[in-house]
């Protein structure tokens, strides 16, 4: 696991932007993307520069169960508006949060299938989730629907007008299907993520309570993280 310190939010965006660049000029078609605040930045570099992604498919971590595409909390919501509408892919997936279950983790593993990621960006949540994946989430887990954990609707709760808005369950990739991924880079900015960072890399054998600590078993796996974020190791 190789990590890099930067000294803020700016020059972590800017060194995934980077690694994101070199990637697609060596090859890689599949890129796995990620939600929430800690790639907005980096999601801004990749649509200043004149990266070209309209040869490359795009695979998203998850999404609230419940929300249609078109509500500003969705996620597919989100990637449209920060990527997608400024930097088109040849072909963008976001599980469908209005499919029942069965439907959608079937679709989703189908298109997991046909789109083996080369390059999986991650966040990671404060008690260590990556996705929606919460601790106690079997390592072996595919897609599937989780139960959010009260303290990722509080996480979350800032972005709705009320914490009851918050829905309560999501669809997430599984965490053994992002392992699948070829290389995987792992953002971490803020004080706030300075303990999840510690318990990830100091972590000396996996465990499901707390799911990030699976990416020490993956043979390519890159952190980048601000000092703030890297106060604790
Ligand atoms: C959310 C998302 C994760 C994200 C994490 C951190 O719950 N499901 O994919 O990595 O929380 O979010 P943020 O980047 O806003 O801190």
């Amino acid at each position: 696991m190789e990590i890099i310190i930067v000294e803020n939010k700016e020059e972590g965006s800017i060194k995934a932007y980077e690694l994101i660049h070199k990637a697609l000029n060596e090859g890689a078609k599949v890129f796995g993307l990620a939600t929430g605040s800690t790639p907005e930045i980096m999601y801004e570099k990749l649509v200043e520069s004149d990266i070209d992604f309209s040869e490359a498919v795009s695979v998203n971590l998850d999404e609230y169960v419940g929300l249609s595409g078109d509500h500003e909390q969705s996620y597919r919501y989100f990637m449209q508006k920060h990527l997608f509408d400024k930097k088109p892919f040849k072909a963008s997936y976001v599980p469908n949060g209005l499919n029942d279950e069965e439907t959608e983790v079937a679709r989703y593993e189908k298109i997991l299938a046909e789109n083996p990621v080369d390059l999986q960006i991650l966040g990671i949540g404060q008690n260590g989730h990556i996705a929606f994946n919460e601790p106690g989430t079997s390592f072996d887990s595919i897609t599937h629907k989780v139960e959010l954990t009260d303290s990722t609707i509080q996480a979350n709760k800032r972005f709705f007008e009320k914490e009851e808005d918050v829905p309560r369950y999501a669809y997430s990739m599984g965490l053994s299907s992002i392992m699948n991924a070829k290389k995987i880079i792992l953002l971490a900015f803020g004080e706030e993520k300075a303990q999840a960072v510690k318990d990830l890399v100091t972590a000396e054998v996996a465990t499901e309570d707390i799911p990030s600590t699976i990416l020490i078993n993956h043979p390519d796996v890159t952190i980048i993280v601000d000092e703030a974020a890297a106060q604790l190791i």
